[in-house]
């Protein structure tokens, strides 16, 4: 008899707090109705009471998605718990995530409560909880360095209350898989009532071990894993669901007790949605889903491939979604192929102007000869962003020999266009100061980096980059053929993102866990 491992996904919530990786509203409902159709279990959609915009978002994926449970995190507190309660309320299958810390290093340092507070705070919250919403989860933050004996009895109590399913974080990534593999055998095996709940491992991404500490609590009997698309997350981030979903798949042979109901298709187009969405980019040697990740270079390995795939390959690039003959279209493809591609690709048709995409897949293909799925999930991208305040008109760069380059920059601000233009140390320097001159902002450049999204000579230039303003930090992104325009358009998107922070700043926000 097989269990099944339940995926819960935690990207809008734990990925949101990676650095930049902010997402509107609009932003999230988009990745949620793309989560249910990768068939995760559970979507943590948020912690409602860090801001009304975190709220809102949560109430509109528990309205929206109708397959896996929606949660919003919740402290012990009872403003945070009814916020999450009235957050969840249109859920077809809602429930709460209540955490506390359990670990006398956080009680003592940042909670100031004693163990027995601790309990009693967990158990009035679960208690709580329960009168309104069937499904509770309670996680014992910092469980890897707690005390072994303390939490069976801090689990026990919760689950006395109410609690159904019970997870173990690794908060700071310091585990080993051996050791958090035998802590959750040990909580399974002597916390009360504990084998009739679910448990579950939270794991960070610190030691580079989030997905081995998973896999070794699922060989140890923990039957739901909480994990981000691509990873994403606090400082080093959080278990990648594509490499912890593939590593169950592919090693069926060494889990053959339990399946794991993902749709592995659906696995490349979440992660490049997620990328263009958020501006993280994707590294390319990432596990499953990096431009690397089926590529193969060395000759004795393209020689083995080409006479036997399984000499080098244990999974296929189709099951994750990325098609081996990548070559889709081109200049005289029809709408109707586009069309039909974007369904292929796991496209949400409602939410793209399908008129305009063409339009742009069009005025792509009298540049670029071969069009690939990368270049169509990118393309469509930009009607699924934030709503923007600022859009670039035109652009153009003078370089004369000897001197700065010049850069004369159209923006429509609010829907009035303004130009203007700058010199500055590079090209790209020059556009962003031109950028900024306009909008009147000089947030500080983080990060700025430029990828071509297929592997050709006339690919598509991915720019991604990184603004700060007022301790504010957001992603941008941006595709073109021309990598000048491409890091235009990632600098703009940036301000897009800063402008809506600054918009959504709200009074009572609490900011992330
Ligand atoms: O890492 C952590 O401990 C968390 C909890 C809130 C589950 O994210
Ligand atoms: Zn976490």
């Amino acid at each position: 008899m097989t269990e099944q491992v339940k995926i819960f996904d935690t990207t809008l919530r734990d990925g949101e707090q990676s650095p930049g990786a902010t997402m509107t509203v609009d932003e999230k409902l988009v990745v949620a109705r793309q989560l249910e159709k990768l068939g995760v279990d559970v979507i943590e959609a948020g912690f409602a009471a860090a801001s009304e915009g975190d709220a809102e978002a949560v109430s509109r994926v528990a309205a929206t998605v109708s397959q896996p449970i929606v949660l919003s995190l919740s402290r012990t507190k009872r403003s945070d718990m009814e916020s999450a309660i009235r957050s969840v309320e249109k859920a077809k299958n809602p429930g709460i995530h209540i955490f506390i810390a359990t670990s006398d290093l956080h009680l003592q340092r940042k909670l100031m409560m004693t163990r027995e507070e601790v309990v009693e705070a967990a158990c009035w919250a679960v208690d709580f909880a329960k009168q309104h919403v069937d499904y509770i989860e309670f996680s014992a933050e910092d469980a890897s360095r707690s005390d072994r004996e303390y939490l069976t009895h801090v689990f026990g109590e919760v689950i006395k209350a109410g609690a159904v399913t019970l997870n173990v974080p690794d908060t700071t990534g310091y585990a080993m898989p051996t050791e958090f593999g035998d802590l959750i055998r040990y909580l399974v095996e002597n916390t009360p009532g504990g084998k009739d709940v679910t448990w579950s491992a939270h794991c960070h991404n610190d030691l580079g071990l989030a997905v081995a500490n998973s896999l070794a609590a699922v060989r140890n009997g923990a039957r739901q894993i909480e994990c981000t698309v691509n990873g994403i997350g606090e400082r080093a981030g959080n278990t990648s669901l594509e490499e912890v979903v593939m590593a169950l798949k592919t090693r069926a042979d060494l889990f053959a007790d339990v399946t794991v109901g993902v749709e592995t298709k659906q696995i490349f187009p979440s992660s490049r949605l997620l990328s263009q969405i958020t501006g993280i980019a994707i590294p390319i040697n990432k596990p499953v889903v990096g431009a690397n990740a089926f590529a193969h270079e060395a000759g004795i390995h393209q020689d083995g491939v080409l006479k036997d795939k399984s000499t080098y390959e244990i999974m296929r690039p189709e099951s994750v979604g990325l098609e081996s003959n990548r070559l889709v279209l081109g200049k005289h493809s029809g709408r109707h192929a586009f069309v039909e591609r974007l369904k292929d690709l796991g496209v949400d048709l409602s939410e793209v102007d399908v008129v305009k995409a063409f339009a742009r897949f069009k005025a792509l293909a009298d540049k670029k000869k071969n069009i690939y799925d990368e270049d169509i999930v990118a393309l469509v991208a930009e009607d699924v962003r934030a709503p923007d305040r600022y859009e670039l008109v035109d652009l153009s760069v003078v370089h004369q020999a000897g001197g700065a380059p010049q850069a004369t920059v159209r923006l429509r601000v609010d829907g009035e266009e303004r130009s203007d233009s700058e010199t500055g140390d590079g090209m790209v320097d020059a556009c962003f100061k031109a950028i900024s001159r306009i909008v009147g902002r000089s947030p500080k450049l983080e990060r700025y980096q430029v990828n071509a999204i297929t592997g050709e000579s006339e690919a598509q230039g991915e720019a991604a980059c990184s603004l700060s303003d007022d301790g504010t930090r957001v992603n941008g992104q941006g595709v073109h053929t021309d990598v000048i325009m491409a890091s235009a358009l990632a600098y703009v998107n940036a301000l897009n993102k800063l402008e809506d922070r600054r918009r959504r700043r709200a009074a009572d926000e609490v900011g992330g866990i």
